[in-house]
């Protein structure tokens, strides 16, 4: 048998109101995927924790797939034709915290260590990104921290920082599934110009008040025009859990990705804004929990 590894991997929150596709944040909330390369056409998948259910065992699974491209890419696919695969997962799945991001960024870098690193982390980049579709929760996912990510003719271009200021998390986590395939479908092809400056001027205002951390401009940073009206009507209390987080104190409020978890940003008050968050989806029927997380600083990582 060959050599194993085991890799820690952040949840993601895409997004963060007016960055479509393109800002992100690493969470700390992780999924462990552990590694052992076989040289016989042989798989076997194990699943703890989140969506042990749901996700599938077989040649369908999102990591073997995701090892399966890595292998072809660096021409290693005749030397390793199977795998054992292990995952832990803490992240939830179909909640917009970036689960499939988690798994394609720790079954690269599993594989990719295996194999002596081959790829550094752009390398990885461009291959989960087009796994992916989008760079916004693979970016995080690999580098940690805050990211700026684009595409540039079909490169992906990541910068990523932490913020300076202490800004906390409060994710309030529905107790339904929704597949970004289904909230992509109700975006419009078009905006309007008057919504892509109301985006435009915000995204630059949260990331330049991030980094020199300034929270009194952040008040108006994590608004949206792009995506989030036309996915409301997915989300069954958005605006109503958006003012509840607010009027308990948090800076910012959006969905977390393509949802339906809603994550407030603040620097305090995590309890209140998460009890007031989640009041908020009870009183439209819908139950949910909480979670009170930071800013992952590392990203994607090897576990001893
Ligand atoms: N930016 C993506 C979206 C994130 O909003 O559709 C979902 O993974």
């Amino acid at each position: 048998m060959g050599k194993t590894i085991k890799i820690r991997v952040p949840g993601t929150s895409a997004n963060c109101g007016p960055g479509f596709d393109s800002l992100g944040v690493s969470c700390t909330i992780y999924n462990d995927l552990e590694l052992t390369l076989l040289h016989e056409p042989a798989l076997q998948i194990f699943v703890e924790g989140e969506g042990v259910d749901n996700i599938p065992t077989d040649d369908r699974n999102l990591a073997w797939k995701s090892i399966q491209t890595l292998l072809r890419h660096c021409k290693a696919d005749e030397e390793y034709k199977g795998a054992i695969i292990r995952m832990k997962n803490g992240i939830p799945l179909s909640r917009g915290l970036g689960s499939s991001a988690a798994a394609i960024v720790g079954a690269l870098k599993a594989a990719n260590v295996l194999l002596g690193n081959p790829l550094d982390r752009r390398g990885l980049l461009k291959i989960a990104t087009d796994l992916e579709g989008h760079p916004d929760n693979v970016a995080p996912a690999i580098f940690g921290g805050f990211t700026v990510s684009l595409l540039n003719d079909g490169i992906p271009e990541c910068f990523s920082f932490m913020p300076r200021l202490l800004l906390n998390l409060v994710v309030a986590v529905p107790d339904f599934h929704l597949s970004t395939k289904a909230a992509r479908s109700a975006l419009p092809l078009d905006v309007p110009l008057k919504d892509a400056v109301f985006n435009v001027g915000r995204a630059a205002l949260l990331v330049g008040a991030l980094l020199k951390g300034n929270a009194a401009f952040l008040r108006n940073a994590f608004d949206d025009a792009l995506h989030q009206p036309y996915r409301a009507k997915l989300i069954p209390g958005m605006y109503d859990v958006f003012r509840a987080a607010k009027e308990a104190g948090a800076l910012g409020v959006a969905m977390s990705g393509a949802g339906p978890c809603i994550i407030a940003f603040t620097t305090d008050s995590m309890d209140a804004i998460g009890h007031a968050m989640t009041e908020a989806f009870h009183r439209n029927g819908v139950e949910a929990h909480f979670l009170t997380l930071g800013i992952d600083k590392r990203g994607a990582h090897i576990v001893k």
